[in-house]
């Protein structure tokens, strides 16, 4: 096996323990505490990115006494633990998470955390930094924010920090998203504030900035002049699971689109930032997301498509209709599937389609970025057997692969001139092995940290949902009259090719 190189340079792994702190999370006993949060401290406790001096504070609703929660914790980690767990270090865990109930809009729950918080602080050392967690519906963010504000718990003193991670869906247009962020902004400073997109956790999306600005040869040819189009795709297997109730009412654009699929296009698409603080990254990514160029209502009709999955076959499996799923009204008319073609107005990419697409119970589950670039001159080949020449196409996989493929043509050996299209492949697990992740480990590092880069701004949050209001508009405006119209099992509608092919491009195929 290649062995890794050992000088990451910048964005690299971090090497020290995060200063002391209480984490407090809100929403305890649900699915993303036990999914992902307990799981990914542990991993940053094991990897002794985790102060000693540390406390966890949880709520939830569910009535527990702080020793029935550190037990049902204990049996979730058995289950979600991405590689086991040790007993002395998860005894030491246990020590430090404590546990209290109650009603979020109720000002005596934030007495009781208040209380406890101040204990576990005491308790093991933790220097009155305190962040919070807040894994709750989105309709409780701007209630629990003033809540806090008003037991005193956000109020940054004698060098103590204190900071709210905010979950999404951050809004569900962009009248909501600006007024959540006036709510919070009444109460906490932007530093203080932590939007998430796991999307950021990712290694493979945070090496798109380290692939495009620690290499000197991808960037002379990352612009209009030799790149045709991008593809951006994001394809789930899974249906809406047990989500049916919130699905109903985002549906796939708001789901995906102005956050994750968002974030991938603004990473790709961005100018070099003049440094790697965290305004720095974020300037240059919002610039990006503000260049978007506007749909106007004909454009809506033309360069979007949506989908909803019918029944279909998936890995051998039957698998039922979106309309049939559990919570969903059996008329639905809400996406699964989206494709658009979006176009960035600036030097760099004026006139380079980026073509997004994502939905739900398709074919294979693949999240990756397509760089098409132009094609070289035929002429030289024009008296030789050689019919046509195909792209070059870099291709960064994000998942279920991490790496990075690049493909060229080469002369395939014989007395015949012919050409032949080569791969030439990086794949992250061969060459820097694998570490256990949940994708959360770093995002909660670096909110104790206090680095906010691969988190999202205020103004890129409402940036990203501007640039989709008209489509929200539009769609609602104009039911579809088709659904469900693709197959699950499928790669979605027809639409989604035929968006391409009028232009002469293909979505990149993807069992090639
Ligand atoms: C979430 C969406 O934010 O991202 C889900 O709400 C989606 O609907 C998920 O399935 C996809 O995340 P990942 O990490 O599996 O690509």
């Amino acid at each position: 096996m290649a062995q890794p190189i050992n000088n990451t340079g910048y964005l690299q792994s971090p090497n020290h323990p995060a200063p002391p702190c209480v984490m407090v999370i809100f929403g305890a006993t649900g699915d993303l505490t036990k999914r992902k949060l307990f799981p990914a401290l542990y991993n940053l406790a094991k990897a002794n990115l985790l102060s000693r001096e540390f406390a966890i504070v949880c709520t939830g609703r569910n009535e527990l006494t702080i020793e029935a929660f550190r037990e049902q914790i204990s049996a979730d980690m058995k289950t979600f633990a991405s590689d086991g767990v040790e007993a002395d270090l998860w005894e030491w865990f246990l020590k430090r998470i404590y546990y209290t109930h109650g009603d979020l809009n109720d000002a005596a729950l934030y007495q009781r955390l208040q209380a406890l918080i101040q204990m576990a602080d005491a308790e093991h050392q933790c220097h009155g930094n305190y962040f919070f967690y807040l894994a709750i519906a989105p309709q409780f963010f701007g209630p629990a924010i003033q809540q806090l504000g008003a037991a005193g718990l956000t109020k940054e003193e004698d060098g103590k920090w204190r900071r709210v991670i905010i979950e999404k869906p951050f809004g569900r247009d962009l009248d909501s998203a600006r007024a959540l962020n006036a709510e919070i902004k009444q109460v906490l400073d932007e530093p203080q504030v932590y939007r998430i997109d796991h999307y950021l956790g990712k290694e493979t999306v945070q090496n798109i900035m380290v692939f495009r600005f620690g290499n000197g040869i991808f960037e002379p040819i990352w612009n209009r002049r030799y790149i045709d189009h991008v593809q951006i795709t994001a394809l789930e297997t899974v249906g809406v699971e047990k989500r049916g109730g919130y699905y109903e009412s985002s549906g796939a654009l708001r789901d995906m689109i102005p956050n994750h699929l968002f974030q991938l296009v603004s990473l790709t698409a961005m100018e070099p930032p003049i440094s790697f603080d965290a305004n720095a990254v974020r300037d240059e990514q919002a610039k990006i997301l503000h260049a978007l160029s506007p749909f106007t209502p004909e454009e809506v009709l033309t360069d979007t498509v949506r989908g909803q999955y019918d029944a279909g076959e998936l890995n051998d499996e039957r698998v039922p209709a979106y309309r049939n799923e559990e919570n969903v009204a059996p008329n639905s008319t809400t996406e699964t599937f989206v494709a658009m073609k979006l176009m960035i107005d600036n030097w760099r990419w004026a006139d380079v389609p980026f073509y997004v697409r994502t939905g739900k119970r398709v074919g294979k589950r693949v999240t990756e970025i397509s760089i098409q670039f132009k094609k070289a001159p035929f002429v030289l080949f024009r008296d030789t057997s050689i019919g046509s020449l195909r792209t070059n196409r870099l291709v960064i996989h994000i998942q279920p692969d991490e790496g990075i493929s690049l493909r060229f043509g080469a002369k395939v050996p014989g007395p015949i001139m012919r050409m032949g299209a080569v791969e030439m492949d990086f794949n992250y697990v061969d060459y820097f092995g694998s570490t256990p992740s949940t994708g959360y480990e770093r995002l909660l590092y670096d909110c104790m940290e206090g680095d906010a880069t691969l988190f999202q701004r205020a103004d890129m949050v409402e940036a990203g949902w501007s640039v989709i209001e008209p489509i929200l508009d539009i769609w609602s405006a104009l039911p579809p009259r088709s659904f469900p119209n693709y197959g699950a099992g499928s790669y979605g509608p027809k639409e989604a090719d035929e968006l391409l092919a009028r232009e002469g491009r293909e979505w990149r195929k993807l069992d090639e």
